[in-house]
């Protein structure tokens, strides 16, 4: 039988809990409910890091924390976990996180101060060493209007100089440990939430439902609560879920279970997709990295999700599951607009993803206005072999030219065992400018999405000719 409430740590408070709206955030929660006013709203869209606060789990007999932003994660999703909010951290003296923002001057206004204080607390407890690199990281999705950031950078790089206050693990895990992992479903008034721990309970109650929503790190999901106002009827949580959370590699691919978080998955990539891995690193925030999934970013069947030219570039096969499990490939799954060809009763179980020969080139080139936590305007993903400088096979594949995600076909049919060389690269960019109509919003013109999509070929011919450019000059 499934539990009918949900039991997490709030700070070091037990909370059994069933009797708020399904589509509650943590944020109002703690604001509205339990008046904890230091997490702060600025956004409701996960995009300023202001709500953010930090979640304990227990993983191999060790808490493992993350930052998450309480603005777009649903309450219900808190169960078996901490919660630790700004107001816990500090107890007889300031947490050293706050004393180094004090002594660096790391605040004026103070609206974002809990939001980032959250973060830096997370790297932390997860002794994550302040380099700059590991900085911008942990703070990418953390914003401030007034400091600026230097000094709020400097509070992390002094931070050895204060002494780590007691930890208390141990008491932690003992009170995790206590709440029982089963299955959930939160029915209130006509609406029901969801937690399976495995596949079979998990269709056996999607097959049944109505109107079902899939969530996993709701960084999509949630939006259509906090920004459409919409009330979700029946949430599925997929993100406990055992046969939906892996990642391995078996003979020659990788399977992905579809609610794996993008943190967790990003060590193996990098293994054997390092210029995948390296996408990621400009994937949403640090925030957003820790809850999002991948199946979630091909459930949202976004024209401009990162992912999905990519792994289309590298040949990707979904494993769908409903009444019936079926293998689809991700070339032939957008079919218009946000429309797939996944069916009512389907979900998507796994990602398999073909390794990459060690012949073949992976470019994946991300577009937009700010390196961090940033949409793209444009994605261009390059999947090719070159023997005797002849492209032997090639695909590119395009984000935010089309409504969906869409080869480049005519430009890969001119390359395909055509000489690289200036000539044969200026042709191509030609062709790839007219090949698609891309529309003009808010993110860019239709001119410059034309113009940059065909300058990426001059990106790819400067790589091959190794005047590598970083991702960082564009
Ligand atoms: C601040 C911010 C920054 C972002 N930055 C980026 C970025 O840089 N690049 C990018 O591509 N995206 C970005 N996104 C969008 C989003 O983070 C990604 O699409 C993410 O991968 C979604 O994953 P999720 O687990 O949070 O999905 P959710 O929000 O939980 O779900 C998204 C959609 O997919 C469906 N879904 C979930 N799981 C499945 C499944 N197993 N089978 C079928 N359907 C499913 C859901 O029902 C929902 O419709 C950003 C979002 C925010 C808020
Ligand atoms: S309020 Fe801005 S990220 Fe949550
Ligand atoms: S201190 Fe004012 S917004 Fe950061």
């Amino acid at each position: 039988m499934p539990s009918s409430s949900i039991e997490f740590l709030l700070n070091n408070e037990v909370i059994t809990i069933n009797d708020l709206d399904i589509n509650t955030t943590v944020l109002e929660y703690l604001r509205n409910y339990k008046n904890l006013k230091g997490t702060k709203e600025g956004c409701a869209s996960g995009d300023c890091g202001a709500c953010t606060a930090v979640l304990a789990e227990v993983k191999n007999n060790k808490l493992k924390y993350k930052s998450i932003n309480t603005c777009i994660t649903l309450l219900y999703t808190l169960h078996s976990k901490q919660l630790l909010t700004v107001e816990h951290i500090e107890s007889k003296y300031l947490h050293p996180v706050q004393q180094s923002m004090v002594d660096n001057d790391g605040s004026q206004c103070g609206f974002c101060t809990p939001g980032f204080v959250m973060s830096m607390y997370a790297m932390h407890k997860k002794k994550i060493n302040p380099t700059d690199l590991n900085i911008n990281r942990y703070l990418s999705g953390n914003l401030c209007r007034c400091t600026g950031y230097r000094v709020i950078k400097d509070a992390l790089k002094n931070l050895k100089k204060y002494k780590t206050l007691n930890s208390e693990s141990s008491k932690i895990i003992k009170k995790l440990k206590k709440i029982k992992l089963n299955d959930v479903t939160i029915k209130n008034k006509n609406s029901k939430f969801f937690i399976h721990q495995n596949l079979k309970n998990l269709k056996k109650d999607f097959i049944k439902s109505n109107n079902p929503s899939l969530l996993v790190g709701g960084t999509d999901l949630s939006l259509e609560i906090t920004k459409k106002r919409k009330n979700l009827e029946e949430i599925f949580y997929l993100g406990q879920n055992k046969d939906l959370n892996f990642i391995k590699v078996k003979q020659n691919n990788m399977h992905i279970g579809s609610a794996t978080p993008i943190n967790d998955i990003l060590s193996i990539l990098k293994k054997y997709y390092p210029e995948f891995y390296e996408m990621f690193e400009r994937y949403g925030s640090e925030q957003i990295r820790n809850v999002a999934s991948l199946g979630g970013n091909i459930g949202s069947a976004s024209p401009i999700g990162d992912s999905l030219p990519v792994l289309i570039a590298l040949d990707t096969k979904l494993i769908l599951e409903g009444n019936k499990s079926r293998k689809v490939s991700m070339s032939d799954y957008f079919i218009s607009y946000r429309k797939t060809k996944l069916k009512k009763k389907e979900f998507i179980k796994e990602i398999i993803i073909p390794l990459k020969s060690k012949k073949n080139i992976l470019k994946c080139y991300k577009i937009s206005k700010r390196i961090d936590d940033d949409i793209s305007s444009v994605f261009m993903a390059i999947n090719t072999e070159i023997k005797n400088k002849k492209f032997k096979s090639i695909k590119i594949v395009c984000g935010g030219m089309s409504a969906i995600p869409k080869i480049a076909n005519k430009t890969e049919t001119f390359l395909k065992n055509k000489i690289i060389n200036f000539n044969n690269i200026s042709k191509a960019k030609i062709i790839i400018s007219k090949e698609f109509s891309p529309l003009s919003d808010v993110r860019s013109s239709n001119n410059y999405r034309k113009k940059i999509i065909s300058n990426l070929l001059d990106r790819f011919w400067n790589e091959y000719n190794n005047n590598k450019v970083t991702l960082y000059d564009y």
